[in-house]
């Protein structure tokens, strides 16, 4: 669900900036009829694509476990730009249109840059699927089965909850420790998502 709402946010996103771009390349070039005619046959594309844009970025928020810097920067330069895009293209005023797409453009750059202070450990998983996606799918599958390196079958494990978290935590065999690697709190929450996704399953 989060991922599908990823997609549509990126998809929205893209669309948004396109007709930004278009409307500011034509006013750029003085081409001011042609600027009138696009915004009136994309008026009621614009408001359902800026709709989706705000809504489906509203709702990703709303699921982050964390935000981080680059994610409020990203939300007041789009929040900004937008009434400054409004003035600039009614007023056809250049600069004002310019620079609210230069906004636009920082704010797509930031919210790579988020991304990858993500990827980097910046903001701390503290969901126990991304972990056992990360760190456990190597050798026990995604579904928990697949057996690598002598792995148990995570699906048919009788072991406990306590118990699972010791060998987390100790390792056995083959099996790394994560005690190191991991806080108490994350190998609990990857502990869970065994028992509640893949045990039995
Ligand atoms: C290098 C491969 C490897 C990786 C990576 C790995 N495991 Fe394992 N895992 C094993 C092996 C091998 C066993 C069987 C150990 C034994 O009983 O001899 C095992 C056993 C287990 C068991 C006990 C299952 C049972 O019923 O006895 C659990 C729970 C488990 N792993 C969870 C995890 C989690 C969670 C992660 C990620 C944080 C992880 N493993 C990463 C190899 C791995």
């Amino acid at each position: 669900m989060a991922t599908g709402m990823l997609h549509s946010h990126t998809l929205f996103v893209v669309l948004f900036t396109l007709i930004y771009l278009i409307k500011t390349i034509l006013l750029l070039s003085d081409k001011d009829d042609l600027l009138e005619k696009f915004k009136k046959k994309t008026k009621v594309i614009e408001m359902i694509v800026s709709f989706g844009f705000l809504a489906t970025g509203i709702y990703l928020m709303a699921r982050l476990p964390e935000i981080n810097m680059f994610l409020i920067i990203k939300i007041v330069l789009v929040l900004a730009s937008i009434p400054l895009a409004v003035i600039g293209y009614k007023k056809k005023n250049k600069v004002l249109a310019t620079f609210s797409f230069f906004l636009i453009i920082v704010a797509f750059g930031l919210a790579r840059k988020s991304k990858e202070a993500k990827a980097h450990g910046t903001t701390i998983a503290v969901s126990g699927k991304e972990i056992f996606e990360e760190k456990c799918t190597l050798c026990h599958g995604s579904n928990g089965k697949l057996g690598m390196s002598g792995a148990k079958d995570l699906s048919v494990t009788a072991l406990d909850h306590q118990n699972i978290v010791t060998i987390i935590s100790e390792g056995k065999n083959t099996m790394a420790s994560y005690k190191a690697l991991l806080s108490p709190e994350q190998i609990d929450a990857v502990a869970n998502y065994i028992e509640s996704d893949l045990k039995g399953k």
